[in-house]
């Protein structure tokens, strides 16, 4: 199989190049830096700027799968402007693939699998969601799903199976939510956000892009959740980071407000509820290598703790 990933180079898109290269599979990337590209037998980097349109058609040479990965971060401030620019840089990449797409007469793209967010489903600490559910949550981020949702189904008249990944909130120590809780907590400061009641339907990286590949291989289309089968609340969450780091935990909640003073209408991400089903890809045979919240912590700690060890000990020798 061979593979078009687009944000190839961000948190997700690293582990799933990693997982391709395991498996055998050849990957073609699109990046909007060129000095990311390289260029190796099975990691071909391909240069495009989706606001402008432009696209090397190169990069879809004996393609069967596109991954969609690409858009601006959301952990930057939401101001108006940088707000258009969350929606845009996932609309307009979409919308440049589909119409390079469309002009290829022989192309081999057989499945577009694209990222979503969970943020769709609407704030609530009794929902447990599934696919199915069809409410969007009255948020910036509802309407940024929704909108990015509709842009992958326009593929359905240019490829045969269109998929979309709903992530829930990736687990890594590499970037994401993870690394910004565990800080505090390392720091003897942490402490759970409002009433802590809230879902959190994590998922290690790692099952991450199992599922992902997971999806192209077995050629599924439709709406995924992309989240582990336990989701915990911030309450627990919180508990078992701490857990892990062997850090105390006697600091009270960080009321919203005070959030929302440091982070803007951002803060809403460390606020909303959504608890959210795995079953779906579970009856099509994925199985989870990751099941609760504390093996994955422990997991991704331990692997942290290694890299720790092995960089200091190439320290010591290079010193030496
Ligand atoms: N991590 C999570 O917890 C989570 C949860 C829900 C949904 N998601 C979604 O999953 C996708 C991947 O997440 P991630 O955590 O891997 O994100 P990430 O680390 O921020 O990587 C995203 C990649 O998108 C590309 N990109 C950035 N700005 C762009 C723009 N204006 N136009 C086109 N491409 C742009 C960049 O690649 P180049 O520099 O190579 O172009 C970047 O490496 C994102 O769309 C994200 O919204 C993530």
């Amino acid at each position: 199989m061979k593979v078009l990933i687009t944000g190839a180079t961000g948190l997700i898109g690293g582990e799933l190049v990693s997982q391709c290269h395991r498996k055998g599979y050849e990957v073609n990337y699109l990046t909007t830096s060129k000095e990311k590209i390289v260029s190796e037998p099975n990691y071909k980097g391909f240069h495009w700027n989706p606001d402008k349109k432009e696209i090397d058609t190169d990069c879809f040479s004996g393609v069967s799968v596109i991954i969609n990965l690409a858009g601006a971060s959301i952990s930057e401030r939401w101001t108006s402007s940088y707000k258009k620019v969350i929606i845009e840089s996932r609309i307009n990449s979409l919308q440049t693939l589909r119409q390079s797409i469309n002009k290829l007469p022989n192309h081999t793209i057989n499945a577009i699998i694209s990222a979503s967010a969970i943020g769709i489903y609407p704030d609530s600490t009794t929902n447990y969601y599934s696919e199915e559910d069809s409410g969007v949550d009255d948020s910036f981020l509802g309407e940024v799903v929704e909108i990015w949702e509709k842009e992958v189904d326009t593929f359905n008249n240019s490829v045969p199976n269109v998929a979309k990944v709903r992530i829930g909130l990736v687990m890594s120590s590499d970037g994401g939510a993870l690394p910004e809780i565990a800080k505090p907590i390392k720091n003897y400061v942490g402490a759970a956000f409002g009433s802590g009641e809230q879902w959190q339907s994590w998922i290690h990286i790692s099952d991450l892009a199992r599922i992902f590949l997971f999806v192209a291989e077995n050629e599924l289309s439709g709406i995924y959740n992309g989240v582990g089968p336990n989701p915990v609340t911030n309450n627990k969450l919180v508990k078992e980071i701490a857990k892990v780091l062997d850090r105390p935990l006697f600091l009270p909640n960080i009321p919203e407000f005070m959030m929302k003073l440091i982070l803007g209408e951002m803060s809403y991400i460390l606020f909303a509820s959504q608890r959210v089903s795995s079953k779906k890809i579970e009856e099509e045979g994925f199985v989870f290598k990751f099941q609760n919240i504390c093996g994955a912590l422990e997991a991704i700690y331990e692997k942290e703790n290694k890299d720790e060890t092995i960089t200091s000990d190439l320290n010591k020798e290079y010193i030496s």
